[in-house]
């Protein structure tokens, strides 16, 4: 994997049947392929696309790998199939999953000032927190966690995060004990990421774990509430890390109390710390009785809410596509990504390992849904 640009992505268009999925119109597109809105049997589906290249690592292959794993998780898109074909001669990979209906950091760019009322910003930051600590217990780190990677899904009211194409597993099994242990530190894996929203240790070229993917949500969380960064402006990755390292608490400032306090928890993890999700999602019930936060008001994108109307409803296709094209440009261009192996079938990962993450998905499962009453 080099730089996003420089990968063939495979074009559909509108009206074309791709193995039995009629294209209804591209929704965006990213590094290394393209994502389509498609139907089928009147069923309106998601369909990512992706050129195979021999020098390439297939990260929908891995993604598709990863996504089978979090099937289990209300907070992840169903997936329907995924296959390979030949396209104009070339193989493709394709996977058809849940259509969302607009990512979360065009929601935001549609808000007055960019930046989404703090009862949304709240419970948005909440599932993705969910979403994470379900993606985490299932043995599984995202790498690029951000609004742009998650897409509203409207008939359950919740956001799904996508983009598993660089996840990774961080647990592995004990030869010697069958448990399942966290990896050891790689030396040197390379950057991976979006430099906006990586930590600073992923600036810093460090083996990523848990904690990476709840500094990229905590500073993704900070943008849902005031709309910008310190560093949006700045293109500079060395620039954008060295802000990160000197803001403190300062980024908090402007953001609800308990966001400081999830900080101080976040600020202290290692690389194979657990994180404290259960503190971190009481924190917020917290803020919610502080602030009068109602769990059944309509999101600010909703119909219902004040901004419905005027920034929401009478938005035209055309309007949401440009911003769309705004969006793609804006947040892909930090994303870069060294040449890393993506382990698919690699010997640490044996059915049994499978398995053992499935029974601990299950189990926590199981868990969750005694514990998540609110
Ligand atoms: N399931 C989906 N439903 C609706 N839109 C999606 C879905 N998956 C991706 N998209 C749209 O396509 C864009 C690119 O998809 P993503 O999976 O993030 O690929 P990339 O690896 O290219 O960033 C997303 O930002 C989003 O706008
Ligand atoms: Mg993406």
């Amino acid at each position: 994997m080099s730089s996003s640009s420089s990968c063939a992505k495979p074009e559909f268009r509108a009206g074309q049947i791709v193995s039995g999925f009629e294209v209804v119109k591209k929704l965006g597109s990213g590094g290394f392929g393209a994502v389509y809105h498609v139907k089928k049997n009147g069923m309106e589906m998601a369909l990512k696309t992706e050129f195979i290249d021999e020098e390439e690592d297939e990260t929908l292959k891995n993604e598709v790998h990863m996504l089978r794993l979090m099937q289990w998780s209300p907070a992840f898109c169903r997936l329907y199939t995924a296959k390979r074909l030949t396209w104009n001669s070339q193989p493709v990979n394709i996977m058809v999953m849940t259509l969302c209906n607009r990512p979360l950091s065009r929601l935001r760019r549609m808000m007055p000032d960019r930046h989404f009322t703090k009862s949304t910003a709240a419970r948005l930051s909440v599932q993705l927190l969910e979403a994470l600590r379900d993606l985490h217990i299932s043995g599984i780190i995202h790498r690029d966690v951000k609004g742009s990677n998650c897409g509203w899904h409207a008939p359950t009211r919740r956001i799904l995060l996508f983009d598993l194409g660089f996840s990774r597993k961080y647990l592995e099994l004990n030869p010697e004990n069958s448990k399942m242990r966290h990896r050891v530190a790689r030396k040197d894996p390379g950057f991976m990421g979006t430099s906006k929203y990586c930590s600073v240790y992923a600036h810093d070229e460090l083996d990523q774990g848990r904690r990476d993917d709840l500094w990229a949500w905590l500073y993704s969380t900070v943008e849902f509430f005031l709309g910008t960064l310190p560093w949006t402006n700045e293109e500079k990755s060395i620039l954008v890390s060295n802000m990160k390292k000197r803001v403190g608490k300062k980024l908090f400032f402007k953001c609800p109390r308990e966001i400081a306090l999830m900080y101080e928890h976040i600020r202290q993890l290692k690389f194979d710390s657990s994180p404290d999700y259960q503190m971190m999602l009481d924190l917020y019930k917290q803020m919610y009785s502080r602030l009068d936060i109602d769990e059944s008001d309509p999101f600010d994108f909703e119909e219902g809410s004040e901004f419905y109307e005027q920034h929401f409803r009478h938005k035209t296709d055309s309007e949401i596509e440009m911003e769309s094209e705004l969006a793609t440009s804006d947040e892909l261009a930090s994303t870069n990504f060294s040449k890393e192996i993506v382990t698919m079938g690699s010997k640490s990962e044996t059915s049994e390992e499978e398995n053992k993450l499935g029974r601990l998905a299950a189990g926590f499962n199981r868990a969750i849904n005694r514990l998540i009453s609110f």
